[in-house]
């Protein structure tokens, strides 16, 4: 059995990991580390996980685990592993955005693998450390990477997403908060989000040369999914669109091509990333949907795990989702 350790047990993608990881058939939860919660029940916390586990938050690490997930905010993973060490052999799988871009992808002589299997699925097998996708980051390019790869991105992209309110994690909010989300919609860092530098480096691994990406964020008023669509210029015809995704992502266990219409909640509680195209008028739509605490962040960190130590790249990830 692998064994796992959590950092940041007590936010969202902590707990989500904490909930896969407690069914994962070839892995045991060796420790779930929490500033804040240190010495209080798992499921004090995560209520749902009453009478499933009894384990307790620790502020302790075991330096030997097998696998560490780090699910702390933007900044506080580099500064985690320079406080803790860990063995050679530890494997670190990062949430955050701290390692994501080929520029910023080492510490010391730990050096991470962006971990999009639908695109470096053979590095993710050899990686010793990884760093997750942000979660617009993952169904946007899900959107674009056949794109990219067939040098049809030539023109400018324009890309609308909106996340539900688990995408700005558990920390209150006045955009969080119940009385502003219910009933409204926003947008925010439109044209200037920070998951675009990770977006188009992975889309210029393919297409150096593409055209320019124009991003609007959008807040919804529903707590978890991303509901992504985008759309630009495109020459062929729909069967042409529907072969060339299909043929990408063929031999993928989550990512699945719809011919029909797609909505958001058939996605939600899985790590499925949903796809459907839309051809018109030399125009080419794509809507992408993903849940964004599963394909967007801990089940794509659990894909990844599976991945690196060999194991089949579904396991502990066949989820029921609700679509009801
Ligand atoms: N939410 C999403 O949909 C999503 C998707 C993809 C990626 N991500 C990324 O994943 C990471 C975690 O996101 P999240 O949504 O789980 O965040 P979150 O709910 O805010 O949880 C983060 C946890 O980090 C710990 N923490 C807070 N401040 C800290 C500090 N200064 N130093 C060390 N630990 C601190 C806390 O846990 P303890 O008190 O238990 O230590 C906190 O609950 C972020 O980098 C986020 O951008 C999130």
């Amino acid at each position: 059995m692998i064994k796992a350790g959590i950092i940041g047990g007590s936010g969202y993608t902590g707990g989500e990991l904490i909930r896969l990881l407690l069914h994962h058939p070839s892995a045991t939860l060796d420790f779930v580390f929490s500033t804040t919660r240190a010495g209080t029940s798992i499921s004090e916390t995560h209520t749902d996980l009453l009478g499933t586990t009894t384990l307790k938050f620790t502020d302790k690490v075991n330096p030997d685990a097998d696998v560490i997930f780090l699910c702390l905010g933007h900044g506080n993973s580099t500064q985690f592993l320079q406080d803790h060490s860990f063995s050679e052999k530890t494997r670190i799988i990062d949430l955050s955005n701290d390692f994501r871009l080929g520029k910023q992808n080492t510490l010391d002589k730990r050096s991470f693998v962006y971990g999009l299997p639908e695109l470096r699925k053979e590095e993710i097998c050899k990686a010793k450390n990884v760093a997750n996708p942000g979660c617009f980051a993952t169904a946007i390019q899900l959107a674009l990477l056949p794109l990219a790869k067939a040098q049809m991105l030539n023109h400018e992209v324009h890309i609308n997403a909106t996340t539900g309110s688990t995408g700005a994690g558990v920390s209150l909010s006045n955009t969080t908060h119940y009385s502003w989300r219910e009933n409204n919609m926003s947008h925010y860092k439109a044209f200037i989000h920070q998951h675009l530098d990770e977006i188009n480096e992975s889309l210029e691994h393919f297409q150096p040369q593409k055209g320019k990406l124009r991003f609007i964020p959008n807040r919804g008023n529903f707590t978890r999914g991303i509901w992504a669509t985008a759309y630009t210029r495109f020459e062929g015809k729909q069967e042409e669109a529907d072969a060339l995704y299909k043929d990408y992502y063929k031999d993928e266990p989550f990512t699945h091509v719809s011919e029909k219409a797609i909505s958001l909640k058939p996605v939600i509680n899985s790590n499925n990333c949903h796809l459907n195209l839309l051809v018109h008028d030399g125009v080419l739509l794509i809507a992408s949907a993903i849940d964004n605490l599963l394909k967007g962040a801990s089940g794509q960190a659990v894909q990844n795990m599976n991945l690196m130590f060999g194991l089949p790249e579904g396991e502990g990830l066949h989820l029921k989702s609700s679509i009801f």
